[in-house]
C-alpha cells in the first residue's frame, strides 16, 4: 500500500515535470521563431492574412517584419521567406535542412505522403532519383523527349491551321498539347485531340488547379482537421483527384496486362520493373500506391504549368508586337522557314530565350511556392526553426525582386540580355524554385516552352481581338496558383 502510494506520487511528479517541460519547450520554440504578427488562439493570424489575397497580405507583413517572418495559418506556424536573398539562403545554402515537403492539406487526403511531390525522407529520395533517371531518357523506348515534343508541336500546328485564322480561346488547345507530351512519357502514347476521356481528364486538372487557388482551399489548409468532416466546396479537390487517381490505376492495369520487362514502353513500365525486382521486400517504396501517385504528380504538374505559361506568353507577346517581330527575325536567321526547330537552336537565339524567361518570370505560376519543411532543428538568421516547421518560399517575391530586376512589374526581356544582346543569366530567376526540391520537370518544361513558342511563331502570327494597349494581363485568379486571364486570339498563317 505504502509502496503503491509512493509510486503514484512519483509517477504524478514525473508527469507534471513532463507537462511543464513540454509547455516550456513550446514557449521557447515559439520565442525563437522569427517575429511576426501576434496570433490569437485558433484563428492565428487570420485577421492579418486574407484567404482571398494571401500573397498580397504576406507582402504587407514583409514591410513591417522584414523578409523572414512567422505567420500562424490558423493554429499552424509557418515561416515565410521573401526576396531572393532569404530564399536562396534557405533553399540553396541550407539545401539539406530545407528539403522537406510541408503540408499541403488540400491534397494530402488523396496523397497521404505518397508520390514524389509530397513524399519525405527516404521515400522521397528514392522516388525522386528514379523519376529523374526516367525523365532523362534512360531505358525507355527509342524516342527522345525532344522528338516527342516536336511531334506534339506538329499536331498543334495542324489544329491551329484548321482554325483558318478565326478567333479561338486557346486554353484547351494548349493543355491538350502539353498534356500529350507528358502522357507519351508516362503512358507511352498520346491521346487523340477529340478523345472524350482525355478531355474529361483535362477538365478535371483544370478544375483542381482552380479549386486549389480558391479562398476555400486556403481555409482548408488551415483547418483541415475540422473541415475534412464538413460538407462544402472544399471537398471538390478531393473527388477530382480521386477520379484522376482511378484513371491512372486503370492505365497501370492495362500496362500490366501487356508488360514485357525486356521492353519498357513508358514510365509506368519502368516502375513495374522495379516493383518486380523488389517484390520480396516488404518495405520497398516501389509499390502500387507510389506508382499511381507519382504518375499523377507528373501528369498533373506536366499539364497545367506548361499550358498556363504558353497561354500567358501569347498574351504578353500580343501586348508587345515589337517582341513578336524580333522573335520572328531570329527564327528566320537561325532556323529558316523549312525545318522544325530543335533544342540546339536555343543557344543561337538569345533574344527568344530572354523573352521566354521573361514570360516565365511574369507568369509566376506558383507565387507562394509549394510548402517546404525543415527536416531537423535549424538555426537560420539568428532564429531557431524546430524540426518540422513549415516554410513558404515566396517565389513570386523573388521573381519580382527589385534588386535583381530593373522593372519588376514590366515585361522587359532585357532583364535577360546584356549590352551586346547575349543571353544574361539572372540568379533570381526561380520559376522552378531552387535547391533539392527544384522542379523535377525543369529540363523538359524548358524544352517544351522553347519548341512550342518557336514552332508556333515560325508558322503563325498572333492577332489579338483588341488593340495591344487594351490587353489586360491581370491574372484571372491569384491564389496558390496564378491563373492567366481568358481571352481569344486569331492565329494567322504566315
Ligand atoms: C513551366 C513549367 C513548370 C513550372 C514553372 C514548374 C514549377 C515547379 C515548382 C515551383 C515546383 C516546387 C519546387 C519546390 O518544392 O520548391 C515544382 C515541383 C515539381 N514539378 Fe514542376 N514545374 C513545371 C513543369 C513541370 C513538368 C513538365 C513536370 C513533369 C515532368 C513537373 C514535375 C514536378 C514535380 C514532380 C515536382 C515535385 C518535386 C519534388 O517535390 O521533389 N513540373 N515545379
Ligand atoms: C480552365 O479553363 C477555362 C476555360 O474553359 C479557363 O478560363 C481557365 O483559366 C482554365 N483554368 C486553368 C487553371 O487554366
Ligand atoms: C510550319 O512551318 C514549317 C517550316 O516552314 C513547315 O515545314 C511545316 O509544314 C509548317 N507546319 C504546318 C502545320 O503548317
Amino acid at each position: 500500500m505504502e509502496f503503491g502510494g509512493a509510486i503514484t506520487i512519483f509517477l504524478a511528479l514525473c508527469l507534471s515535470c513532463m507537462l511543464i517541460l513540454i509547455a516550456w519547450k513550446r514557449v521557447k520554440k515559439g520565442r525563437e521563431l522569427p517575429p511576426g504578427p501576434t496570433p490569437i488562439p485558433f484563428l492565428g493570424n487570420l485577421l492579418q492574412v486574407r484567404t482571398d489575397a494571401t500573397f498580397q497580405s504576406f507582402m504587407k507583413l514583409r514591410e513591417k517584419y522584414g523578409s523572414v517572418f512567422t505567420v500562424y495559418m490558423g493554429p499552424r506556424p509557418v515561416v515565410v521567406l521573401c526576396g531572393h536573398e532569404a530564399v536562396k539562403e534557405a533553399l540553396v545554402d541550407r539545401a539539406d535542412e530545407f528539403s522537406g515537403r510541408g503540408e499541403l492539406a488540400s491534397v494530402e487526403r488523396n496523397f497521404q505522403g505518397h508520390g514524389v511531390a509530397l513524399a519525405n525522407g527516404d521515400r522521397w529520395r528514392i522516388l525522386r532519383r528514379f523519376s529523374l533517371t526516367i525523365l532523362r531518357d534512360f531505358g525507355m523506348g527509342k524516342r527522345s523527349i525532344e522528338e516527342r515534343i516536336q511531334e506534339e508541336a506538329s499536331y498543334l500546328l495542324e489544329e491551329f491551321r484548321k482554325t483558318k485564322g478565326a478567333p479561338i480561346e486557346p486554353t484547351f488547345f494548349l493543355s491538350r498539347t502539353a498534356s500529350n507530351v507528358i502522357s507519351s512519357v508516362v503512358f507511352g502514347s498520346r491521346f487523340d485531340y477529340e478523345d472524350k476521356q482525355f478531355l474529361n481528364l483535362l477538365r478535371m486538372i483544370n478544375e483542381s488547379f482552380i479549386e486549389m487557388s480558391t479562398p476555400w482551399a486556403q481555409l482548408y489548409d488551415m483547418y483541415s482537421g475540422i473541415m475534412q468532416y464538413l460538407p462544402g466546396r472544399h471537398n471538390r479537390i478531393y473527388y477530382l483527384l480521386e477520379e484522376l487517381k482511378d484513371f491512372i490505376a486503370s492505365r497501370v492495369k492495362i500496362n500490366e496486362a501487356s508488360f514485357d520487362p525486356q521492353n519498357p514502353r513508358d514510365f509506368i513500365d519502368c516502375f513495374l520493373i522495379k516493383m518486380h525486382q523488389d517484390k520480396n521486400n516488404l518495405h520497398t517504396e516501389f509499390n502500387l500506391k507510389n506508382l499511381v501517385l507519382t504518375t499523377l504528380n507528373l501528369f498533373f504538374a506536366g499539364t497545367e504549368t506548361v499550358s498556363s505559361t504558353l497561354r500567358y506568353g501569347f498574351l504578353l507577346i500580343m501586348k508587345h508586337p515589337e517582341v513578336e517581330a524580333k522573335i520572328y527575325e531570329e527564327i528566320n536567321q537561325v532556323i529558316g522557314p523549312h525545318r522544325l526547330p530543335s533544342v540546339d537552336d536555343r543557344v543561337k537565339m538569345p533574344y527568344t530565350d530572354a523573352v521566354i524567361h521573361e514570360i516565365q518570370r511574369l507568369t509566376d505560376i506558383v507565387p507562394m511556392g509549394i510548402p517546404h519543411n525543415v527536416i531537423r532543428d535549424t538555426h537560420f538568421r539568428g532564429y531557431l526553426l524546430p524540426k518540422g516547421t513549415d516554410v513558404f518560399p515566396l517565389l513570386g517575391s523573388v521573381l519580382k525582386d527589385p534588386k535583381y530586376f530593373r522593372y519588376p512589374d514590366a515585361f522587359y526581356p532585357q532583364h535577360f540580355l546584356d549590352e551586346q544582346g547575349h543571353f544574361k543569366k539572372n540568379e533570381a530567376f526561380v520559376p522552378f524554385s531552387s535547391g533539392k526540391r527544384v522542379c523535377l520537370g525543369e529540363a523538359m518544361a524548358r524544352m517544351e516552352l522553347f519548341l512550342y513558342f518557336t514552332s508556333i511563331l515560325q508558322n503563325f502570327s498572333l492577332r489579338p481581338l483588341v488593340s495591344p494597349a487594351d490587353i489586360d494581363v491581370t491574372p484571372q485568379i491569384s491564389g496558390f496558383g496564378n491563373i492567366p486571364p481568358t481571352y481569344k486570339l486569331c492565329l494567322v498563317a504566315r
